[in-house]
């Protein structure tokens, strides 16, 4: 990084603050943009404007470490010869967002085009942390493609309770196994849960939150190393004043988007995610980034790339460790290496420093072998994503990280095997039915059962909500049985370690097979074979198809605010990343 003065490209900026052809409208504009103390000369004198795309705020509490950062970004910024412009973005919190967070990805990416592609800014840091904050934000970076450099917040501090990790998200799955077998009380419940959030950041586990800030590093869009640095750390301050400096250097060298977010890029990204453990989250949102990129990423390739990888980090929830840890042991650039040694990595791919993946990341030695395990002694081989299909969908996803030991031989590993996994549905309509009739008896749930999940996808529950892993009724929980296997056209959070089948698209509410299914019905599920099918005739599929038709289609929920109804009137599906359908043909739209 060198910080002699630049010369800059033609600036985009300069039609707002220094067009002669347009003197009315660039006195229009300079005269507002001295509001706030910028100076006519500082204006006109060619530097460039660097937007700062703001997710923290109140409301956005694992991003709000962020409006600190912003300080250091702008001092990075400034010495570097730009002027730095910070903007909010829409918020996005995974938590607290009724009905999901997933409804406002696509809301927070409309917003962040316009704001890029409508006011004079010349490059961008992208604010990341929190689970949708990152697609959403690589997303319109992708759409407008002026130079942009993504920031993590970084994950909170490690969690603790009684001496052992409480891992944020994933300590609430477990709670809810405790709370319903009457081992702890509503009490004692949210003390064990609040346990895992001691400071800012976002979670501290491998949720989708930490697996999309380091598959944007891994995509090349964030400095290398940065991802993992938990957000108290001091190191966080600094990297992001070195990201201000950078991004004025990414306007200077006219590095774009469509520079580093290649189809090699987007691989890498996979491989990262299988050896990392991450979200199912990830498919969803690295479609609907490459989508809006223009580059063609199938779902498939999520198995044919990252299946045989295996997973190397050891974190909650398919291992035992969180934030910290995963940053002292190296993080990405730790990962990334002992792939590159495998051949597993696109090294040539370009990144936001201006140098390669593989001149980042080869040679980068694992600080702790306890957290991220050497190629050679993985946590688990085979650890990437099934991509399923059959009668009920024609595309799911399974992460085979989090499968039980026992599960994996039985119906994974052994190819000369023919076991299937077959048994009567359960079919449940949506969260508040599961919830009303989980416990109850009459509901037939057996050890032997498939739980199913729908009307939870992008349309029919707005945004899809993460309620496909579901745990059994509490009265086999006592008699020892923790995971039944679900099965929905939901999310699951990237916190729970369930080995559920989700994203099943097209979901019920676009009629999509899982709409037809009944209660008692049997279904067979062969992983070997990749497929999840529904033991009746096409006839009989035929018939129940014409009478749902006829009966007005497989319903669900109204809309209760403007949002939700156009989002619904114009998302895709789950398996081609649930974007704002015919928003992908802008592409490479910023103009000088
Ligand atoms: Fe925001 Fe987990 S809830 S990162
Ligand atoms: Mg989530």
């Amino acid at each position: 990084m060198s910080d002699s003065p630049k010369t800059f490209p033609k600036l985009r900026s300069r039609a707002w603050f220094d067009n002669p052809d347009n003197i009315d409208m660039t006195s229009l504009y300079l005269e507002r943009y001295l509001n706030f103390g910028l100076s006519l000369d500082e204006l006109r004198s060619g530097k460039p404007i660097i937007g700062i795309a703001q997710t923290g705020s109140d409301l956005s509490p694992c991003n709000r470490h962020h409006i600190v950062l912003a300080e250091r970004m702008r001092e990075g910024i400034r010495e570097m010869g730009g002027i730095a412009l910070e903007f909010p973005v829409h918020p996005i919190q995974e938590t607290g967002k009724r009905p999901t967070a997933g409804l406002d990805r696509n809301l927070a990416y409309l917003g962040l085009v316009e704001a890029m592609y409508g006011y004079p800014l010349d490059g961008v840091i992208l604010t990341t942390g929190c689970d949708k904050t990152t697609p959403a934000l690589l997303m319109a970076a992708a759409t407008v493609n002026i130079p942009a450099i993504a920031l993590s917040v970084g994950p909170m501090l490690n969690g603790w309770f009684k001496g052992e990790r409480t891992g944020s998200g994933t300590i609430v799955w477990k709670g809810r196994e405790l709370l319903a077998a009457g081992k702890i009380d509503d009490e004692g419940f949210i003390k064990l849960v609040a346990s895992s959030a001691p400071s800012t950041g976002y979670c501290n586990t491998m949720g989708t939150a930490s697996t999309m800030n380091s598959l944007a590093e891994a995509l090349g869009m964030m400095l290398p190393g940065s991802a993992a640095i938990p957000a108290p750390y001091r190191d966080r301050q600094e990297v992001a004043y070195l990201t201000g400096k950078r991004i004025v250097d990414m306007v200077a060298e006219d590095l774009k988007p469509s520079d580093i977010m290649t189809l090699d890029a987007f691989h890498n990204a996979i491989v990262v995610n299988s050896a990392i453990g991450g979200s199912t989250n990830a498919p969803i949102h690295l479609s609907a980034i490459a989508r809006h990129m223009g580059v063609d990423l199938p779902l498939k390739d999520w198995e044919t790339v990252g299946h045989k990888v295996p997973l190397l980090v050891n974190l909650q929830p398919a291992g035992e460790y969180l934030g910290e840890d995963y940053y002292r042991a190296g993080g990405v650039p730790a990962v990334v290496s002992q792939l590159i040694d495998q051949g597993l990595i696109r090294t040539s791919a370009m990144t936001v420093n201006g140098k390669t993946m593989g001149e980042n990341c080869k040679g980068v030695e694992i600080e702790d072998e306890k957290v991220i395990r050497p190629f050679d002694q993985p946590l688990v081989t085979d650890a990437g994503f099934l991509v399923l299909s059959g009668n009920l969908f024609d595309a799911a996803v399974m992460k085979t990280s989090v499968i039980s030991v026992e599960f994996r031989d039985r119906y994974l590993s052994n190819p000369d095997d023919p076991e299937a996994f077959e048994g009567p549905a359960v079919v449940f309509d949506g969260p508040e039915d599961y919830h009303h009739r989980i416990d109850d008896p009459a509901t037939g749930i057996t050890a032997n059962s498939l739980m199913f999940m729908r009307g939870a996808g992008p349309i029919g529950y707005p945004g899809a909500a993460e309620v496909v892993n579901m745990r059994p009724p509490a009265y086999l929980i006592t008699e020892g049985v923790s995971a039944l296997p679900c099965i929905g056209d939901g999310r699951q959070s990237g916190t729970s370690g369930s080995p559920s089948i989700l994203n099943a698209s097209p979901e019920a509410a676009a009629m999509g097979g899982l709409a037809l299914l009944e209660t008692g019905d049997r279904v067979r599920m062969d992983l070997k074979a990749g497929t999840v099918n529904v033991l009746i005739s096409d006839e009989e599929l035929a018939e129940r198809r014409a009478k749902l038709e006829a009966a007005g289609g497989f319903q669900y929920p109204a809309s209760q605010t403007p949002w939700q109804e156009i989002q619904r009137s114009v998302v895709g599906q789950l398996n081609t990343g649930a974007i704002l359908e015919g928003a992908e043909k802008y592409q490479r739209i910023a103009q000088t």
